[in-house]
């Protein structure tokens, strides 16, 4: 039997209403612990038509007895990170060690990290992943490198930290101009800021993995909120056109410092429709009046950045394949409401490819190829009041339907709107419904 644990994942390529869904689940946790990504999440929660775009801290600090765990697959940046810890606490949201914990082992974004970001998509052009220039690869770069990584625990010795920024800062500063003739960055200023960084972040510094470990034993529950979709993961998703950490429910062990069999059950989170930020294959991107209508209606521009998403039609096919490979227990459909007034919607079912229908998705081959549709009647409706299910219209309710039938598994929650009472409890074990 599962444990009570629960991890919520995006399923698409991110921005799906992850935020939301964990907001709404931390009630019932005693943690909420992120396990991937960085300051290139960007969760969304909205509280009493409140709204906070969190990026590194996780959504669980709303709630009070909760604790926020920062976990060691994070990378983790402390200036984003104090800035957010500020904004929260000017909105008289309290943060600190009772409530948030990082990890010791978590690596630590430095400014060389975002200059490379920037720097290395401004040389590829047209070829960029279109990042959210928050240094996540280089971050991960150097974790891979060992070498030239920096980890929370260096933080708190300011002597080593010291030499340790001065070497790694020469070495950037020697790679970055030959490779970019970039100019040199002034390292003793980054020296005297990063010190000052950890002794603001120290009392929060932990070993996380050691944490949770003892929680679970205590018979505590643990929420893993996922950052970014399945889809940008960086084993599984659309390569080169990822990011750089494991974002699935198969990165939380690693990422957390925890068995597997802690994952507990999957909540997989999908929009209604289809989103993707930055570059790389998108086989049902509208790229017309349509795509625009549901970018204006759903608000689809980035919570990190700004971008205008793409948009696009539903794809059963990315779905299907994602929630397979986290092992989903129930879906979270968000943002239905922003498909009311549409005459019709399409379904993505298959893929042709060179004029072969394909039944399943193989993210090494996707492509621009021909999407197979299936068309559903749309609804007129407004839906951002609807408490529960029977409320929606008869074709709102067939779509969820279809949806569940096609990705093979239970809708738990409907979402009709960003608040947390426009969340219907459909067929979930997890969301106890208001009525
Ligand atoms: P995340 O990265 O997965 O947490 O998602 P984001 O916060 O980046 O983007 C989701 C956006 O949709 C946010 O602005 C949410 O407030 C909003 N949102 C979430 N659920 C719903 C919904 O059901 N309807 C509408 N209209 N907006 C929603
Ligand atoms: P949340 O958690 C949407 C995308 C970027 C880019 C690619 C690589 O809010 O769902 P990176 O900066 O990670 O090196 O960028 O991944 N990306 C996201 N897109 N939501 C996110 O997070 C994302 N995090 C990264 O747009 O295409
Ligand atoms: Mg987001």
């Amino acid at each position: 039997m599962k444990n009570k644990n629960i991890t919520v994942i995006g399923l698409q390529w991110g921005d799906e209403g992850k935020g939301k869904i964990v907001d709404t689940l931390a009630d019932a946790s005693n943690y909420v612990a992120r396990y991937c990504g960085g300051a290139n999440a960007g969760h969304t929660v909205t509280v009493a038509g409140e709204r906070f775009a969190l990026h590194l801290i996780p959504c669980g600090i709303l709630h009070e007895n909760t604790m926020n765990v920062i976990g060691n697959g994070v990378a983790f940046d402390p200036v984003v990170a104090m800035e957010e810890i500020e904004a929260l606490r000017q909105r008289g949201v309290s943060v600190g060690p009772e409530n948030l914990s990082i990890s010791s082992m978590a690596h630590v974004v430095m400014p060389w990290h975002k200059m490379h970001d920037l720097l290395s998509e401004q040389q590829l052009g047209a070829k960029k992943i279109g990042t959210t220039a928050r240094g996540i690869g280089p971050c991960y770069s150097d974790k891979a490198n060992r070498s030239t990584a920096i980890r929370m625990m260096e933080l708190l010795d300011e002597k080593a930290l010291a030499m340790k920024i001065q070497l790694v800062g020469a070495i950037k500063n020697s790679t970055f101009q030959a490779m970019y003739g970039a100019e040199a960055m002034d390292i003793n200023e980054i020296v005297e800021q990063y010190i000052q960084l950890g002794r603001l972040l120290k009392p929060m510094v932990r070993n996380t993995g050691a944490m949770l470990r003892q929680a679970s034993k205590d018979g505590k529950s643990v929420l893993f909120e996922g950052g970014q979709g399945c889809m940008l993961d960086i084993d599984h998703g659309t390569f080169p056109y990822v990011t750089s950490s494991s974002v699935s429910a198969c990165g939380v062990p690693g990422g957390a410092g925890v068995p597997p069999s802690s994952v507990g059950s999957v909540v997989g989170i999908m929009k209604a429709y289809s989103t993707r930020v930055g570059a790389g294959p998108f086989p049902t991107e509208l790229d017309n009046e349509i795509g625009e209508r549901i970018r204006q209606q759903g608000r689809e521009f980035g919570t990190t950045t700004g971008r205008p998403r793409r948009c696009g039609w539903l794809d059963a096919m990315v779905v299907k394949y994602t929630a397979d490979l986290s092992g989903v227990d129930e879906l979270a459909l968000m943002l239905l409401d922003v498909l009311s007034g549409m005459d019709e919607l399409k379904i993505c079912t298959g893929y042709r490819i060179d004029g072969r229908e394909v039944d399943q998705l193989d993210p090494g081959v996707l492509g621009d190829f021909e999407c197979v549709y299936e068309t559903l009647p749309g609804w007129s409706e407004d839906i951002t009041a609807c408490e529960n299910f029977e409320e929606l219209p008869a074709n709102a309710k067939a779509y969820v339907n279809r949806v569940s039938q096609l990705i093979g598994r239970p809708v738990g929650i409907v979402s009709v709107g960003p608040g947390r009472e426009q969340t219907i409890a459909h067929e979930t074990k997890f969301l106890v419904n208001r009525e």
